[in-house]
């Protein structure tokens, strides 16, 4: 890595909000199972560690789609991996997200979701940057707030690179 990465929100942060959102979500569900459906790939961190420290009932599902190109959205939404009915129906789905930027891929996904008869829909996202909004949308459970940033690493890429990082970071110009 050849480029100067400052870092944002260091890995002990992280985790340390991820427990307190773990058990928020626990709070809200009790007994009740959860099905936690990751969108591929930038919230596979993200969901891994949310769900080591979900201390209920938990099932996974993943989901895959995209919009990015770069550091441009295209607006388009495209389902790459789809979800089965059987796996949705009746149950109670959280998405898991890496960051909420433009809100397309939520709305996107709530309407999805939504039509396979889920008994509730929920949204959990690590990072929301509130400033970039194009599309309106809420999410239940916010790690962190962030500000116009494009920040890489823990599941977020640059052309696909940087996930791998174990904080929030952003290029430095
Ligand atoms: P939205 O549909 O515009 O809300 O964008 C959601 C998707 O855009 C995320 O799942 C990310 O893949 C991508 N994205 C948005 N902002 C960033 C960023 O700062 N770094 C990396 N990916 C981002
Ligand atoms: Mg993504």
């Amino acid at each position: 890595m050849k480029e100067n990465i400052e870092i944002l929100i260091s890995s002990n942060k992280l985790q340390k909000r991820i427990k307190e959102i773990a058990n928020e979500i626990k709070n809200d569900y009790q007994d009740e199972e959860v099905v936690f459906v990751s969108v591929l790939k930038g919230a596979i961190f993200f969901t891994v560690d949310l769900m080591k420290n979900y201390l209920g009932d938990a099932i996974i599902d993943v989901v895959r789609v995209s919009s990015y190109n770069g550091e441009n959205s295209t607006g388009n939404i495209e389902l790459k991996i789809p979800l089965k009915k059987e796996n949705i129906e009746g149950k109670n789905i959280v998405i898991v997200e890496d960051i909420i930027d433009t809100g397309r891929t939520f709305n996107y996904l709530v309407d999805y979701i939504g039509k396979m008869n889920p008994k509730s829909i929920k949204s959990c996202v690590m990072l929301d940057k509130p400033s970039r909004r194009v599309e309106k949308f809420e999410c239940d459970y916010v790690g962190f707030k962030i500000e116009d940033l494009f920040v890489i690493g823990y599941g977020l890429d640059y052309d696909e690179k940087y996930r791998n990082l174990p904080y929030i970071g952003y290029i430095k110009k």
